[in-house]
């Protein structure tokens, strides 16, 4: 494939509810602490989306914000892709929904379920589709209203997730050096139980006892996922540099999946980079899966912390179990 295809990211959006939810409204209802979740995971505060809004309009916001930093109309995207496990509904997808409000019909829209890792398996399903000269405008939205999954009367779970949405616009680069580098994806379905819902699918489909048990909700392995999240970081942080050939020196900035703050510092102590390198909004915003990536990228754009010529590494792991990495210049 000539190199003049590389997919560039020609502009970032990023959507966010209104409601505030702190560590110490948890507090009020669950035996927790502001101090606790602080220290544990780094999560000061959530957005939850409010009533009568779903995933699919925080994904349309979004998705306006970043065709507007492109500068490109809606009529010109040729593709949607859409990552998310919190849909809003079973089918049809997300994608398809987004598709529906931005006004524009007959190009393909499709979801894909990597949970956390599922915006950084579209921007490499994305690219490729760039890449090839199939398509020349590529929309990738992470979105995820994880607080409609949360189980909160599970203080060790619940805690960890906030909604939001974030989307960049790909489109051919116009240079060799400027575009996504590089796509590391992985799985090991083995660890399917890791972090789950149970119902709602085919294997349990909804009943009364299924609500009476709650199996519609989020049910996780704590310390298994931080374990795995760990290693899998720090293997794709080195992956990725080793793939493009980088040293530290050459990344601007790590934008890792905000999952908890001690496993992003665990992960990139390895590397001794300094944490002014590493972009952490999690404090703000918690686990916001899918849309945890793009969100931090339009933040950092926001605040000046990248931009026209920075190299990034972004890694991500979650649900399936999950992990992938990817090099971009801007
Ligand atoms: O994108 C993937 C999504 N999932 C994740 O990222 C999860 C990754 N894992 C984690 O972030 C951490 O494992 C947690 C933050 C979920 C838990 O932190 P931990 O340091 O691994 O705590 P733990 O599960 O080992 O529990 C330690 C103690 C337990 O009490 P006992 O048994 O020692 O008496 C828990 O019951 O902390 C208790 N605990 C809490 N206490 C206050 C668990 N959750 C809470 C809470 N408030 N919210």
């Amino acid at each position: 494939m000539p190199d003049s295809l590389l997919a560039a990211i020609a502009g970032f959006g990023s959507a966010v509810p209104d409601r505030v939810m702190t560590n110490g409204d948890f507090a009020k209802f669950l035996d927790t602490s502001d101090e606790w979740i602080a220290q544990r995971t780094g999560i000061r505060q959530r957005r939850i989306l409010q009533d009568g809004q779903y995933c699919s309009t925080l994904a349309t916001q979004a998705a306006k914000a970043a065709l507007a930093a492109a500068g490109v109309e809606p009529s010109q995207i040729d593709l949607i892709i859409c990552a998310t496990v919190s849909g809003d509904m079973v089918f049809p997808s997300n994608a398809c929904l987004v598709q529906k409000e931005l006004g524009i019909k007959d190009i393909p829209a499709f979801d894909v379920a990597a949970a956390c890792s599922g915006f950084l398996y579209g921007l490499a399903i994305g690219s490729q589709f760039i890449r090839t000269g199939t398509y020349r405008k590529v929309l990738v939205i992470g979105a995820e209203v994880l607080s409609r999954f949360a189980d909160f009367t599970d203080r060790g779970s619940c805690i960890l997730f906030g909604d939001a949405a974030g989307a960049v616009v790909l489109e051919p680069s116009d240079r060799t050096d400027k575009g996504v580098l590089c796509n590391i994806l992985c799985a090991d379905g083995g660890g399917w139980d890791y972090i789950y819902v149970p119902a709602g699918g085919s294997k349990l489909p909804a009943t009364a006892q299924t609500v009476a048990d709650r199996m519609h909700y989020i049910k996780m392995r704590g310390r298994d996922v931080y374990k795995f999240a760990v290693e899998k970081m720090q293997w794709l942080l080195g992956e990725c540099m080793d793939r493009c050939g980088l040293k530290m020196r050459d990344i601007s900035m790590v934008i890792p999946h905000q999952v908890n703050l001690r496993i992003i510092e665990s992960a990139v102590n390895k590397f001794n980079f300094p944490m002014e390198k590493v972009f952490v909004n999690i404090n703000k915003y918690g686990n916001t899966s899918a849309a945890s990536i793009p969100l931090a990228l339009d933040e950092a754009a926001q605040q000046g912390k990248i931009g026209p010529g920075s190299t990034i590494i972004m890694v991500a792991f979650g649900a399936g179990l999950t992990w992938a990495g990817s090099v971009v210049r801007l």
